[in-house]
């Protein structure tokens, strides 16, 4: 990557993130450099400036887990407008937290737990209920393994779903620097461990919910498929006009 390629506001955001860590509006010089090298190197800029917003709440974000996309931040608004005072929220694959926090902003009575494989995600998702000085519980579990209760009202999961042959053609920024266990969804046209989510809710027997998915907009069908045994299954179409969720009761 060259400069050329980097646009203007990147750059004003670096130079600020600069004048930040030197605590110098005017001798900034070396660590904007530093910054701009990192950039240079396809680092995201999300990375390098460590927070950023998501919907209403900032959060901390780096390597150990995904950077939070306009769709997820969408799928908030849609939520919000769909659902009625949830009691018990469950975020599958919470990565940075970013689910997870908007319910409890949006549903400070609701008692919400987030889950996800990764010890590192749990990890920063705690630090961003920490800094947003919220009560969530965050647990470390492969889907629902480590789940004890059943009782959740609203369920809600962005798993990975990028077919894996897929994952080489990724841009650079996301190769080299985001975690790629947080997109691959395996070879089943990326829909293994949401189908691994739905047989796991079939086999616990969850009663009473409402669920949502963040998809793959070419695969929606064959998520719509493995609902059969749910009411009101609907695909839902993102701010790009892309069928990006599934919706379902039971
Ligand atoms: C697409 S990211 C979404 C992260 C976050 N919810 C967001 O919207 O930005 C998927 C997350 O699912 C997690 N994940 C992958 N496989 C999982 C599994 N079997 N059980 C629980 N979490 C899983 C990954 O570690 C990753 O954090």
């Amino acid at each position: 990557m060259d400069i050329q390629s980097i646009p203007n506001h990147e750059l004003e955001r670096l130079k600020q993130k600069a004048q930040e860590i030197s605590g110098s509006k005017t001798e900034y010089q070396n660590e904007y450099s530093t910054l701009l090298t990192r950039r240079l190197n396809h680092e995201p800029i999300q990375y390098i400036e460590e927070f950023m917003p998501f919907y209403t709440v900032q959060l901390k974000v780096d390597e150990r887990a995904l950077i939070p996309r306009p769709e997820t931040e969408y799928l908030i608004e849609i939520i919000k407008n769909k659902v009625v005072k949830p009691k018990s929220i469950l975020d599958v694959g919470t990565g940075s937290g970013c689910i997870s926090l908007m319910m409890k902003h949006l549903y400070p009575e609701a008692e919400v737990k987030g889950i996800d494989i990764s010890p590192f995600a749990i990890q920063l998702a705690t630090e961003n209920a920490t800094l947003n000085g919220m009560n969530i519980e965050f647990i470390q579990s492969d889907l629902l393994n480590e789940v004890s209760s059943s009782d959740f009202d609203l369920i809600i999961a962005n798993l990975p779903y990028i077919p894996s042959s897929e994952i080489e053609t990724l841009d650079l920024e996301v190769l080299n620097y985001e975690p790629l266990n947080a997109l691959d969804g395996g070879d089943n046209d990326g829909i293994n461990i949401i189908q691994n989510l739905i047989n796991q809710i079939d086999h616990k027997e969850y009663k009473d919910f409402e669920i949502f998915l963040e998809i793959d907009e070419r695969f929606g069908q064959k998520v719509i498929e493995l609902l059969n045994n749910y009411d009101d299954v609907e695909l839902i179409k993102d701010l790009a006009d892309k069928d990006r969720y599934v919706y379902a009761r039971r």
